[in-house]
């Protein structure tokens, strides 16, 4: 009810695989989240007509027709077609002409609201660990879709959308990690202030395409067979189990390696007095044991700050998008 009379606003996490908006309703939150896909078919008008009844989500592209978010993979399979992707590692991709119109209709279908244009807060990843920030592209062109469809903008780390969803107990102390499709994300909070954020290009996309090449699979047949079964269970169900548990430790590995290289820098570290907690989200941590699965390498690893607790964030597919809920709440 109060949603209809002021502005709304939504929190809205661009990730690679997923476009997920989150946005108050009562006491709690709501969500909505579409696949950041597409396929192309060629463009009939009976084609048209029948994907509207089945409101399918579609564009016209000249002569083509753009099937986009979770009907993507419906008829990707169907057609025995390539499913494509408007973003890369965690940013637009300049490659893909499509990409701009398909992430706007992508947003426009989550974000759509019925009492004038909302505000939006929207994650950005961190540029990657000692290399230039390569986010120009991508924050400019995002920038322009919400410009144009007239949303009030801000944007909100994704590591720190993790913190301010997960840490209230600790007054937003510790360290949030969203592993994700493209990318994770790392930040380090300070009293709700980032201290340092970076991101590492391995994460599911990464640990699909590894075990596509050892066994010869398709990277969408493996990522829908991750998603359906995988589980760290200590033994090999079979050879598909074995070789994704190889490379999700050589990706939980990277990430470690990584907060070991950032936290050692002493010079953009806060003295911190007390253990801090991590928290684990993104659809990568969701598999059953991932969470043991990275404090057992954690805690062989020698990180130069002490942890006080690992955490599986409370739904790790929507936390980035109740983060940068909060963070919109908060500021905007
Ligand atoms: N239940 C699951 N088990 C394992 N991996 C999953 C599961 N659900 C999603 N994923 C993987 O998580 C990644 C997407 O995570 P998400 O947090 O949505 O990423 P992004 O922020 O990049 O869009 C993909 O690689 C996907 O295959
Ligand atoms: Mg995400």
């Amino acid at each position: 009810m109060s949603e209809q009379m002021g502005t709304s606003i939504v929190g809205l996490d661009v990730g690679t695989s997923r476009i997920v908006a989150a946005r108050r309703s009562g006491g709690s939150a709501e969500y909505g989240s579409q696949l950041n896909a597409f396929v192309s078919i060629p463009y009939s008008k009976m084609t048209e007509n029948s994907l509207h009844r089945e409101s399918v989500g579609h564009q016209i592209q000249g002569d083509t027709i753009v099937i986009h978010g979770n009907e993507a993979p419906r008829f990707a399979d169907l057609l025995n077609l390539e499913m494509r992707r408007p973003m890369t590692q965690g940013l637009m991709n300049p490659a893909e002409i499509e990409s701009v119109p398909v992430i706007r209709q992508i947003i426009e279908s989550l974000v759509q609201s019925e009492c004038g244009p909302p505000k939006v807060c929207f994650s950005v990843p961190a540029a990657p660990l000692n290399a230039e920030d390569s986010l120009t592209y991508h924050d400019a062109t995002l920038r322009q879709i919400f410009s144009d469809l007239k949303y009030e903008v801000r944007s909100v780390n994704e590591g720190m959308a993790v913190v301010y969803s997960e840490l209230e107990d600790t007054n937003f102390t510790g360290v949030g990690i969203s592993c994700g499709g493209g990318l994770c994300n790392v930040a380090l909070s300070y009293l709700s202030m980032p201290a340092m954020s970076f991101s590492v290009p391995k994460a599911g996309d990464y640990i699909d395409a590894s075990v596509a090449g050892v066994t010869g699979d398709l990277a969408n047949r493996i990522r829908i067979a991750k998603e359906q079964s995988f589980c760290f269970n200590g033994h090999f169900a079979g050879k598909l189990q074995q070789v994704l548990t190889v490379y999700y430790d050589d990706m939980i590995g990277s990430l470690i390696a990584a907060m070991q290289e950032a936290f050692s820098n002493s010079r953009r570290m806060p003295k911190l007095k007390r253990p801090v907690p991590i928290v684990l989200s993104g659809g990568t941590a969701s598999p059953k044991g991932f969470r043991d699965r990275f404090e057992k390498q954690l805690r062989a690893s020698d990180l130069p700050i002490e942890i006080s607790e690992i955490r599986l964030a409370r739904d790790p597919l929507t936390t980035t998008a109740n983060g940068a809920l909060v963070a919109g709440l908060a500021e905007m």
